[in-house]
């Protein structure tokens, strides 16, 4: 059989050469490949630009796995997913849950292994990882003998590959609960239906970080499992963890008793009303932490999402102490570090407060970042003091 090969536009070509890994279906000239088949890619002059999975249906069309003219087998795989276990091997400490492969930021495109313990869940988001599944989940078991391989398949961008949403066990089996620590604090984790893989791994450094800046009362928005909470519980005289999710704090509260933690109050609500009542009723803080969800999903919700973020900082520096601490974080890809700045000073001019910049932080090392493709890089968790 003929070599499946695309050919690329210049502009593409010169995205590649950039060091990004993406080319866009309108700068594919020809395409001899079917789905997820791995593309010997050349630019119009016929020159060789590199070897990269193909996607029929999405409007990224391919995915640069190597700009060297090597074989793109088991064997590549292979050194692929150990060169990434290595790196977590010096960036990863004090933790049994945290990212082992993350996606283009590993020079492996489209493939997200969280490690849970002795567990490893598993996605495969395009037409190239989704192909290569079985041989992933080989590799994997080779490697890090897991008990337990499960796919969460289920997000949407799935769909934008033609590909169908599913959760599944791969291999072994995954309890309906896995108990894994995280900076020495125990944590519940449901993988089967938990959010991203279980938990937001990529907070963990953050939430050790935020631990330094705690004293007194402590306001925990946007909680979820308690990550922030329960972190900060050890230096705090209360702290008060906040979701509007039933199943989360009920898994909060679990995970509070798990660790024999007494001076969390973990409830139900809207972080929003939540902010606004406290503002209105003067109670104040030492610190409060917002983790909220992304609100700018595409470029297009910007502006909105650029309202909400306003909302809770304004109130959040208004139910500050003097020299409070306020912990902020977004996970939009769409509002840049730069934009996130400017939301945050326009809410501290508002409540007519001065705020100092303590840390610019972002996710944890696990979750690299990939120096040439800023869709890497996504969350910001600014620390700042009011002055
Ligand atoms: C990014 S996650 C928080 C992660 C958490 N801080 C951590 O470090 O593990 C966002 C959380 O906000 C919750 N949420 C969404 N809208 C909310 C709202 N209006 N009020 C309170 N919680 C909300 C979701 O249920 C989800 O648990």
């Amino acid at each position: 059989m003929a070599k499946a090969q695309v050919t690329i536009s210049q502009r593409g070509a010169d995205r590649i050469r950039t060091g990004h890994l993406w080319v866009y279906r309108s700068d594919v000239r020809a395409a001899d490949a079917e789905s997820g088949d791995v593309v010997h890619v050349k630019d119009e002059r016929g020159n060789f630009i590199g070897h990269a999975f193909y996607s029929t249906r999405s409007q990224i069309a391919v995915r640069l796995l190597t700009r060297d003219d090597v074989p793109v087998d088991r064997a590549f795989f292979v050194a692929r997913i150990r060169a990434a276990a290595e790196f977590r091997k010096l960036a990863v400490q004090n933790t049994e849950a945290y990212r082992l492969i993350y996606s283009e930021a590993d020079l492996l495109p489209s493939l997200i292994v969280d490690r849970y313990g002795d567990f490893l869940v598993i996605q495969t988001l395009s037409q190239g990882t989704e192909r290569r599944k079985e041989e992933f989940v080989s590799i994997l078991t080779e490697l890090f003998s897991p008990r337990g391989i499960l796919e969460r398949n289920d997000p949407r961008v799935r769909e934008l590959e033609g590909l169908d949403r599913r959760v599944s066990l791969l291999s072994g089996q995954v309890p309906e609960e896995v108990v894994a620590s995280r900076n020495g604090i125990r944590f519940v984790h449901d993988l089967y239906k938990g959010q991203k893989t279980g938990a937001f791994l990529d907070q963990r450094e953050n939430h050790a970080a935020a631990v330094a800046y705690t004293s007194g009362e402590v306001l925990d928005c946007f909680t979820y499992h308690g990550g922030f909470a329960l972190s900060t519980a050890s230096r705090a005289a209360h702290v008060e963890g906040v979701d509007l999710s039933n199943a989360a704090i009920a898994i909060a509260r679990r995970n509070q008793e798990l660790n024999q933690i007494t001076n969390v109050t973990f409830r139900e609500a809207n972080s929003f009303d939540v902010l606004k009542a406290y503002d209105e009723a003067g109670r104040k803080f030492d610190v409060v932490i917002l983790d909220p969800p992304a609100f700018a999903k595409n470029r297009d919700s910007v502006p909105s999402a650029m309202r909400g973020y306003k909302e809770i900082n304004l109130r959040a520096i208004k139910i500050l102490k003097p020299g409070g601490i306020l912990i902020t974080c977004s996970c939009s890809y769409h509002i840049q570090e730069s934009l996130f700045l400017q939301i945050v000073a326009e809410a501290a001019t508002d409540a007519r407060k001065p705020l100092q910049i303590v840390e610019r932080r972002t996710q944890a090392r696990d979750h690299a970042i990939l120096l040439t493709m800023p869709e890497t890089h996504y969350l910001k968790c600014l620390i700042l003091r009011v002055l």
